[in-house]
């Protein structure tokens, strides 16, 4: 989604008149060791530049299940602050700066949608669908879902574990229900050299996800048809454009971009990696990048000595990480001054401890 560049300085002019930097300053002072803050890589500066732990989804849960502090502002989005308070000790409170702050792919499965979907399956594949079919919930997901794979054996995965974790998958199991990132699980299918038509795509608005008794048996992979809007903005012609301009440029997307675009890309990888690829490169090297335009713009703006650019001519923008402000960061943390906590994530137990089995076996798995 775009935000107009008014909305833009609209905001930035909010936050200034607020003192917001200068209140976040003064709080962080007095809490300490008390608070730590978890920033995931698309964060606006004005948000990030406050992190005491910056990193992609997989980096986050890892640090989120290490901090000390008794209170975690996660600077993120809602399925980061449940897995950090899944992965925290339960004296530590998580905090999301803003309530608002969710994910439209995480939102295309809900619990109903896989309950039936597994039911559906089970129908096709026989009695006991575990025996055949292992559930792969991507970490942008709800807990309840987390909790859904973690009770069925199987496990979370992020941008820079999924192979890991489908061999992991493929290892026990012959087949892979992953959801709700088609183009990530595709994208690691094809890396594996599994062939297109092995990959199915499940409609969950469809009985049997759309799919034929024979597609679902012939299936190695059967898709949930979610995707993220940011990255299913980049097209193969921004690939064309970006090469036609400058043959030398170096083509870097990440995981959740279509395959098309994946196909005609140079390199693939998490935001971490990404970060670490440019970061590497050698000076006067071109860069198109095909994820979040925050992060391309830090990135850009870290290295004067390198070309870098967002790989689509609009703004790729994550509204929903957008959402959480300094002004949020400020109120929150001025609460946990005040001895007040303002919008804790808790996750209700019984579905923390499935969730947890699911969480601990991404983070055992190796990449
Ligand atoms: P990573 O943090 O795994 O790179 O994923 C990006 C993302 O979309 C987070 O929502
Ligand atoms: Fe969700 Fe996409 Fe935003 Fe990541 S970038 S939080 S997947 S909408």
């Amino acid at each position: 989604m775009t935000i107009p560049v008014h909305e833009i300085q609209e905001q930035t002019l909010i936050d200034h008149e607020a003192g917001a930097v200068e209140r976040i300053e003064r709080a962080l002072e007095i809490l300490g060791d008390d608070v730590v803050i978890l920033g995931h890589h698309y964060q606006r500066d004005e948000v990030v530049r406050f992190a005491h732990f910056q990193g992609d989804s997989f980096q986050l849960s890892r640090e989120g299940a290490q901090v000390d502090a008794r209170y975690i502002v996660f600077a993120g989005v809602h399925f980061m602050a449940e897995s950090a308070d899944i992965l925290s000790r339960d004296d530590q409170i998580v905090i999301l700066p803003n309530l608002n702050a969710g994910c439209s792919m995480a939102d295309m499965a809900n619990l109903e949608q896989v309950l039936t979907a597994w039911a559906e399956l089970e129908d096709v594949l026989g009695e006991d669908p575990e025996a055949h079919i292992m559930p792969i919930t991507y970490m942008n997901s709800a807990a309840n879902l987390k909790a859904f794979v973690g009770e069925h054996g199987g496990t979370v995965c992020t941008s820079s574990n999924a192979h890991g974790a489908l061999n992991w998958a493929f290892a026990q199991r012959e087949k892979v229900f992953f959801f709700p990132d088609q183009h990530l699980g595709r994208n690691t299918g094809r890396d594996m050299g599994i062939p297109l038509h092995e990959m199915v795509v499940w409609n969950p608005f469809k009985s049997y996800g759309g799919l034929t008794d024979e597609q679902i048996l012939n299936a190695k992979i059967i898709l949930w048809q979610g995707h993220c809007s940011v990255h299913q903005q980049f097209a193969p012609g921004h690939v064309d454009l970006w090469r036609e301009r400058h043959p030398d440029i170096n083509i870097i997307v990440h995981p959740e971009c279509r395959m098309e675009v994946v196909e005609k890309a140079d390199f693939i990888g998490s935001t971490a990696k990404i970060i670490k690829t440019i970061e590497n490169a050698p000076a006067g090297s071109k860069w198109a990048v095909g994820t979040e335009v925050h992060l391309v713009n830090r990135i850009k703006n870290e290295h004067p000595d390198k070309f870098v650019t967002l790989l689509s001519p609009f703004s790729c923008l994550c509204s929903t990480m957008y959402r959480i402000s300094p002004l949020d960061l400020a109120t929150v943390l001025e609460g946990l001054v005040d001895g007040e906590v303002i919008n804790q994530i808790s996750v209700p137990e019984d579905i923390k401890q499935k969730a947890k089995l699911a969480l601990d076996r991404m983070l055992s798995i190796p990449k």
